[in-house]
């Protein structure tokens, strides 16, 4: 018998709150229990059959007789809980079409909606008096500032393909390792710290990275690749996934004809190489918000209008990716393609306006 390794435990008086954040499942357990937790945890060999709390703890999972899987996890235990905590979030029901997302999405808006929205920011009650600033007039002009302002969520693609030039210029911009920049480093960087990209990185290691979703570009047959940097090169990672990209992004079907995508993924075991603490793994997403915008603006740039989710059914994704159990984990999705630039898809407008006849 072995403790179930994916636990923590919070005071809560009178009981302990025993959390199993891999299963997203809570115990409340009073002394009694917690007491013979204590024990079992001291010596889990003392596991009794004939006492009634045993068992109740092993159906339960808090205690399991199959061998823990052993990941690699270098920092302390609080990322880890978070991140494994927050992996492949059980839904009530995931939509398993556009039509059934649609009416999940405006049923959930409704209902938050019913509540009190959160308070004004705390700065605006405390701010006394206003310094107005001059109209922004003095744009710089040219394509960042367009990009900038076309940037749009679309959720409408006609599923035209995009070409390999255009794939190549998102992924060298947004992932790539800028030959531009190779005789720019200055002396004192570190020797290995060197590659430089068009966003920052945290600590010069560019622990992102990133895979493309390939269902429609001239000139690369449909799939999964990964992207290598400092070559700036694909290689074949896999067929496309079955079922659908909705169902991997957590029922969100209507991106079902998305032409390109990527996944941007970080190397946590880059990160915990120079960075010991947890915090680090903060600073992941951080990196992964800037590589998101970027590849954004220069999709914009190219006349593509794009789409983003963090919502990953994780155990999915990192099966397309063959990421499973690996410290380079997916965190956020990115596509583009041509678009009508609509911010919704059509069967949720078509159900707003029924909605609305109806009332
Ligand atoms: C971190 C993050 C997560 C998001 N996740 C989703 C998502 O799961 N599905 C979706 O359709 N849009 C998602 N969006 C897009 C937002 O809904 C969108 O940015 C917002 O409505 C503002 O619209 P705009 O991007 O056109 O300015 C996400 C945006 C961000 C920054």
């Amino acid at each position: 018998m072995q403790i179930n390794p994916y636990l923590f435990i919070i005071p809560r008086t009178p009981d302990q709150i025993v959390w199993d954040y891999k299963n997203h499942k809570q115990f409340e357990l009073n002394l009694e229990y917690s007491t013979r937790l204590a024990k079992l945890i001291e010596n889990p060999e003392t596991f009794n059959t004939s006492n009634i709390i045993d068992n109740q703890l092993f159906s339960a999972g808090i205690l399991t007789t199959s061998t823990p899987d052993n990941i690699e996890w270098g920092w302390d235990a609080l990322s880890k809980i978070f991140h494994i905590g927050t992996k492949n979030i059980p839904c009530d029901y995931a939509p398993l079409n556009i039509n059934e997302w649609s009416k999940e999405y405006l049923d959930h808006c409704t209902n938050i909606l019913s509540t009190p929205a959160p308070r004004a920011r705390l700065s605006e009650y405390l701010a006394c008096e206003l310094i107005a600033l001059p109209n922004p007039s003095c744009l710089p002009e040219g394509c960042l500032v367009n990009a900038l302002i076309d940037r749009k969520t679309c959720r409408t693609f006609t599923g035209e393909a995009v070409p390999i030039e255009a794939v190549s210029a998102l992924l060298y911009l947004s992932l790539g390792y800028l030959q531009e920049r190779a005789n720019d480093i200055d002396e004192c960087v570190a020797e290995g710290l060197d590659d430089r990209r068009s966003s920052p990185s945290g600590g010069g290691l560019n622990a992102c990275e990133g895979f493309l979703l390939v269902q429609h570009v001239i000139g690369l047959k449909p799939g999964l690749y990964a992207y290598h940097p400092r070559e700036h090169a694909l290689s074949f990672v896999k067929p496309l996934p079955s079922p659908s990209l909705g169902h991997i992004l957590c029922g969100q079907h209507f991106i079902s004809n998305l032409p390109v995508g990527l996944f941007i993924t970080s190397r946590f075991d880059k990160l915990w190489w120079k960075y010991g603490h947890s915090r680090a793994y903060r600073m992941a997403y951080v990196e992964a918000g800037h590589i998101s915008q970027t590849f954004q603006l220069v999709a914009t740039s190219l006349g593509l209008k794009t789409w983003l989710t963090g919502a990953l059914t994780d155990d999915q994704v990192e099966a397309l990716l063959g990421l499973e159990d690996s410290p380079e984990q997916p965190l956020f999705f990115v596509g583009c393609g041509k678009s009508n630039g609509q911010a919704m898809c059509e069967e949720i407008k078509s159900l707003l306006s029924s909605r609305r006849q109806e009332q």
